[in-house]
């Protein structure tokens, strides 16, 4: 599904070069459920940013179901992540004028869904994640746990293939955990390729897991 062949990628800031991947080899099967792993500013978000078609590669090659995108230009990658992906931040990013369905629907603007199929598909994924009550409140009204419940619920609105979450976890507590993990868990089960990412252990996520990448210093040990 996804692949990387020697992937490097730099960036420049000043002076200091900088290698957040360095000639980085992976290929990633569909389905597959795969964690990276590695302390903060080992090349976990560069990573995720690569195989999420949101950063270009320095050098290497880069294939998504086998086809070398690397070159391709900036609209067909944009189409291809509304399509193909799916992707939970660790900050949450949710615009904070509009409702939490409203939120969670935004993806689906673009395709020309009527309002009524973009609520009813966006109040399926609420009650999967136990949110449905908090539909109507704005984004600034929810806990940082709702909030990231809302942003899951708005990764997935557009059914992709692809799961791109990154340290989806790190400032949510256990309870709202529990809810994210239960929905991953459906994920897998309905065969779609999920990467997620920790900079610490996560015991509650251990029976998921298919594979464990582990970087350092943009290189994978
Ligand atoms: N846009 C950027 N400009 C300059 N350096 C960056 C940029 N993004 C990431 N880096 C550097 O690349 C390295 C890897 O970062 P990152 O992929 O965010 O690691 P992680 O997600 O594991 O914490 C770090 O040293 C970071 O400072
Ligand atoms: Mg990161």
């Amino acid at each position: 599904m996804i692949r990387l062949d020697k992937v490097t990628k730099s960036y420049r800031s000043g002076k200091v070069k900088v290698k957040a991947l360095d000639s980085v080899s992976v290929d990633i099967k569909k389905g597959e459920f795969v964690v990276l792993n590695g302390p903060s500013g080992s090349g976990k978000t560069t990573f995720m940013n690569i195989a999420g078609c949101l950063t270009r590669i320095t050098s290497g090659r880069f294939f998504l179901k086998d086809m070398e995108i690397s070159h391709f230009p900036d609209h067909f990658l944009s189409a291809i992540r509304r399509e193909k992906f799916g992707f939970i931040f660790q900050q949450f990013n949710l615009i904070s004028g509009y409702t939490t369905w409203e939120n969670v629907s935004i993806p689906l603007l673009p395709m020309g869904i009527s309002e009524k199929m973009r609520k009813k598909k966006a109040m399926n994924l609420l009650e999967e994640l136990n949110l449905e009550t908090r539909a109507d409140f704005y984004a600034n009204e929810l806990s940082g746990g709702e909030q990231q419940r809302a942003a899951v619920a708005r990764a997935l609105i557009n059914d992709p293939e692809i799961i791109l979450a990154d340290e989806p976890l790190s400032n949510i507590d256990v309870e709202n955990a529990r809810t994210v993990i239960t929905v991953l868990e459906k994920l897998k089960t309905k065969g779609k390729t999920i990467i997620i990412s920790f900079h610490d252990s996560q015991p509650l996520i251990t029976k998921l897991i298919d594979r464990m990448v582990s970087f350092d210093s943009g290189k994978i040990l």
